[in-house]
């Protein structure tokens, strides 16, 4: 091999691994570790389980390559990179509103993604403490619980969350968080290793009772709810729908093989969501915890295996840690589009646009944060400030611009020109088309109206 080729492959091999490993980061990250487990524990287990990996395949891949797709044609933001795609498919520019709904949805969820980013920093220095030693279930679900009511702690961790998250954007992703996640995400997937293998060493019978009531089919508790959060899970886990795909998608090269790069995604993504399952529940029935304890879930178990194995002490500070690590890959590319959006639309520089949308995001977290407290009671539509917006981005925001990007992808653009670009043979091509074509949008649509019914 001459040395020119050596380095063109060199190059191109790294600015792949670069692209992988900020879009794992971003997919990666609170939504697999804190939030999956919980839905399945509230929606009743396998049910919810198999159909978000149902989704996550059948749905969110193609979506994820779309957006990747429709992103490197844009090679813009994704509010104008919608606007010239559709322009140059020679459709109206309305399109841009998938861009637009996308940046909304971003903004509203890092508002509470920061609350919960400040719980995991929190933790660690409760595990530095030694808060976690001899715990049983009851001490750290009463843990969690005052922990909740000290609005002055969650709003520290919640302000230092957002102003690393802000720091970072202001600073643009440098060397150093590449370089980091190049150590810390290997490092979480060791450690949610070594958790499931603590789990099953402990939990003796309860590891299987985790195991059937995660995988073993029970499509009695199937219910419109469950099906609604799977997919609005699948599009949250991925970063779907809100334009942030689509962002990274343009600075990627035309040799980047979409749909492998895509699959891998996917399965990391998985992979990360099922070990915490696998690590989280047998803990749940070992210690008689109720699996719909709800947001606090992880930080109500994951504790007593810290804080009673050798060596958990270490363990809880740095899976704490990696986990706040992991949270911030994410959070940074939730602030990118508002930001980016604030920088064009404004005159501010990317310094003054941070600062802005970052007080704004802090303020709404703070409600957020109250709605685990004093405003417990504050509802609208039945639901506290938390739960609303968890339920207006997840379940409404982010599968409708789905829909959206699919729609447009599959009937908008010139499908001959995919073809080619995604490397598929007839027979690929066919499936891709049944899929992005009718059975995405018809499912997202069915589930939506079936969802709100
Ligand atoms: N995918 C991230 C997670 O699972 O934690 C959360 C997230 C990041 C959602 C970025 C949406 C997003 F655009």
């Amino acid at each position: 091999m001459s040395k020119g080729t050596m380095k063109e492959n060199h190059s191109q091999w790294s600015s792949r691994m670069g692209f992988m490993l900020a879009a794992a980061g971003s997919a990666v990250g609170l939504g697999n570790i804190w939030k999956f487990p919980y839905m399945a524990g509230e929606m009743g287990g396998s049910a919810f389980v198999l159909t978000y990996l149902l989704f996550m395949f059948i749905i969110g891949l193609p979506i994820l390559v779309l957006e990747w797709l429709i992103g490197r044609r844009g090679q813009k933001n994704p509010i104008h990179t919608m606007e010239d795609v559709a322009i140059s498919e020679g459709r109206s520019k309305a399109w841009r509103w998938v861009g637009i709904i996308g940046v909304l949805g971003s903004f509203l969820i890092l508002s509470f993604y920061s609350v919960i980013g400040g719980w995991a920093t929190d933790y660690i220095v409760l595990a530095a403490q030694g808060a976690f030693e001899g715990a049983n279930g009851e001490i750290t679900g009463q843990l969690f619980t005052d922990f909740l009511g000290n609005v002055n702690s969650l709003l520290i961790w919640h302000t230092v969350f957002m102003f690393a998250t802000a720091f970072i954007v202001a600073m643009g992703v440098g060397a150093g968080l590449e370089r980091g996640c190049k150590v810390m995400m290997p490092g979480l997937g060791v450690l949610l290793l070594v958790l499931v293998g603590y789990a099953q060493y402990v939990s003796g019978s309860a590891f299987y009772d985790a195991i059937q009531f995660l995988f073993t089919p029970n499509w009695s508790a199937i219910s419109g709810k469950a099906i609604l959060a799977a997919l609005g899970h699948a599009f949250f886990s991925l970063s779907l729908g809100m334009g942030i795909m689509m962002a990274y998608g343009s600075y990627l090269g035309k040799n980047v093989n979409l749909l492998s790069t895509a699959s891998t995604v996917v399965i990391l993504d998985v992979i990360v969501a099922m070990l915490s399952g696998i690590a989280i529940f047998p803990l749940v029935f070992a210690n008689g915890l109720q699996p719909g304890e709800g947001p606090g879930l992880i930080f109500v178990t994951l504790p007593i295996a810290f804080g009673n194995m050798a060596g958990g002490s270490i363990l809880g500070i740095l899976f704490f840690i990696f986990l706040t690590f992991a949270a911030l890959t994410s959070s940074i590319s939730l602030l990118e589009p508002t930001v980016e959006l604030l920088e064009e639309k404004t005159h501010m520089g990317r310094k003054t646009a941070t600062v802005v949308s970052s007080v704004v995001i802090w303020a709404l977290g703070i409600a957020c944060i109250l709605s685990f407290n004093e405003w417990a009671e504050v509802k609208l539509f039945n639901k506290n400030i938390f739960d609303l917006l968890d339920y207006l981005t997840s379940k409404i925001m982010l599968p409708i611009t789905g829909l959206g990007t699919v729609i447009f992808g599959a009937w908008m653009m010139n499908q001959k020109l995919i073809c080619k670009e995604l490397n598929l043979d007839s027979f690929w091509f066919k499936v891709w088309s049944i899929l992005t074509k009718f059975i995405i949008p018809i499912a997202v649509i069915v589930i939506l109206v079936y969802g709100f019914a």
